[in-house]
């Protein structure tokens, strides 16, 4: 038998020995991983690697992008949702109509999420052109709004 099998089948006897007296399992197998590393490659090595790994994991791009650009992505249908289900002449007409109104500007906000989890998603793939293009025109019809709320022209013919 080898030193690396003998190392593997110690660690599993430690890791089964930790569970059976309630050591939290993501400890146990720390402590199973890095003792088991030290074992083969010596203690220097084994140290660094646990001082390394967690930074390493953390500072990586594409680990802390994707979690935030999947959760643009939710709270954007998260809030479609109830525009969604409003979007019909009865709720129209059970709802009061400020009421309808201030629910559904909630679509601005969706829009500014969708922008940024699309510029997200494309910035893990280093294409990003197409987005600023959306985000552009988004903007521009952002602008063209403001101006005419700011004219006191909403309550005209188009009330959105
Ligand atoms: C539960 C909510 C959502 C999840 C989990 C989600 C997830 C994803 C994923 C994984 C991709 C990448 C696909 C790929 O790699 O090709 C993607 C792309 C995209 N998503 Fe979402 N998404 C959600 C909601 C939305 C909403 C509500 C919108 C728009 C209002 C949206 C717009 C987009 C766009 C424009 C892309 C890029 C498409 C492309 O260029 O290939 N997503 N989404």
């Amino acid at each position: 038998m080898s030193t690396s099998d003998l190392v593997a089948i110690s660690g599993f006897i430690a890791l089964f020995a930790m569970m059976a007296v309630r050591v939290p399992i993501g400890i146990a197998m720390g402590v199973v991983g890095v003792s088991g590393f030290a074992a083969i490659a010596g203690w220097g090595p084994a140290l660094n690697l646990l001082a390394q790994s967690p930074i390493r994991t953390v500072t990586d791009f594409n680990l802390t992008l994707i979690p935030f650009f999947i959760l643009m992505g939710v709270l954007a249908y998260a809030l479609l949702l109830p525009l969604a289900l409003t979007s019909n002449n009865a709720a129209i007409r059970r709802m009061r109509g400020a009421n309808w109104q201030a629910l559904h500007r909630l679509v601005y906000l969706v829009a500014g999420f969708a922008i940024v989890h699309f510029l997200w998603m494309r910035g893990t793939k280093n294409d990003v052109l197409e987005v600023w293009i959306y985000a552009l025109i988004l903007t521009a019809l952002m602008a063209w709004r403001l101006w005419h709320w700011n004219r006191g022209s909403s309550g005209g013919s188009c009330s959105h």
